[in-house]
């Protein structure tokens, strides 16, 4: 047995002389430590043995198995370094090399000056509502007093979504305003109201400056004594925030159905600052919105009283505002969502 010992550790120390991997050390150990490795096959006959023999032989066995975990340190050692080594030389990662840019999505014009009225009008103490694209007849036209045979609704081409006609409602259209939101906003509450109503409109149109799809931001303040020096106060103030602090704000007196009396809102020409450009056909004003003194029909239809109340009420085109304000000559290129249009803003 003490010579088998002996032949183990000769051996042994030849193969972890050149083991140079962590796996070979690793193998190696199994081998020779492992429980039925070939230490553990030596060992197992000791039982035989007398007991001087036993404890002489175990003493040995002890040192051998302390040789061998010398040297497979050392071979462990040896592995790593030879591995660092190997990596050390091997290519190289070049920390300095720029990165890769990931391409980044951006906020469309119409998203951006949406949210941008909205805020406006958020820090004149408005809040925001939203209403139903698929909306009935009747909050889209008749509860703004404009009945089924009224004059007015010659204005705006409809599209129906089920042009048949139920009691109480009318058909289903696609709203051609969001006007249609005031009334649903003041079914929903008590006065007073201060809240704008973003969303998408639909009429059947379509060429160079019109779309079948666009976005309005409706605007609606009632309370007790409201009156229209208010309106223009509150329409002045957006305007020189949105457009900036030379702009300046006409009234034109006008007619919607829904409002008495109507006016027009026009702005300084934001290119020519007045003095006349193509942009503004040499007129030095440019038409923005549409806005009134909400009807008493509409405060009717909306279960608000009349007498008590007074308000006033305004909508605009936010495509035609982010033209104005970014220079957009070309109202198509809002829709085409070419990456290289959308990225300038
Ligand atoms: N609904 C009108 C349109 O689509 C815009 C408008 C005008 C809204 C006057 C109003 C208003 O609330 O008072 O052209």
């Amino acid at each position: 047995m003490q010579e088998k010992l002996t032949a183990l550790l000769e051996t042994a120390r030849g193969e972890l002389a050149t083991a140079a991997t962590p796996e070979s050390v690793e193998q190696l150990r199994v081998k020779y430590l492992g429980k039925k490795g070939a230490l553990s096959g030596i060992l197992g006959g000791m039982g035989r043995l007398a007991p001087d023999e036993r404890r002489a032989l175990g003493e040995k066995a002890n040192a051998a198995k302390a040789e061998l975990e010398t040297w497979l340190q050392e071979a462990a050692a040896r592995g790593e370094a030879q591995a660092l080594e190997a990596e050390l030389n091997g290519p190289r990662l070049d920390v300095t090399l720029p990165g890769r840019r990931r391409a980044q999505g951006r906020r469309h014009p119409v998203s951006q000056t949406l949210e941008d009225i909205c805020a406006t009008f958020a820090r004149l103490g408005f809040v925001v509502e939203q209403g139903p694209e698929i909306e009935t007849d009747w909050y889209n036209f008749e509860a703004l007093n404009m009945p089924a045979d009224h004059p007015a609704r010659d204005m705006q081409d409809t599209f129906y979504v089920d042009p048949t006609t139920v009691a109480g409602t009318g058909p289903v259209v696609l709203r051609t305003h969001t006007s249609g939101t005031q009334i649903r906003t003041m079914l929903r509450q008590k006065p007073p109201v201060r809240a704008v109503m973003p969303g998408r409109v639909y009429r059947k149109d379509s060429d160079q400056t019109h779309t079948p799809m666009f976005h309005q931001v409706e605007g609606l303040l009632v309370d007790e004594k409201v009156t229209f020096a208010e309106l223009k106060g509150t329409l002045a103030a957006f305007a020189t925030a949105f457009f900036g602090p030379a702009t300046r704000t006409r009234f034109r007196p006008s007619f919607f159905p829904f409002t008495e009396p109507s006016a027009e809102v026009d702005v300084s020409c934001v290119f020519c600052r007045g003095a006349g450009c193509r942009v503004c056909k040499q007129t030095g004003w440019l038409e923005v919105l549409g806005s009134g003194m909400v009807h008493p029909n509409v405060f009717r239809h909306a279960g608000y009283d009349p007498a008590q109340v007074t308000g006033f009420a305004f909508g605009m085109g936010v495509e035609r505002l982010a033209m104005l304000r970014y220079g957009i000559d070309d109202l198509r290129t809002m829709f085409e969502n070419d990456y290289r249009f959308v990225a300038q803003f």
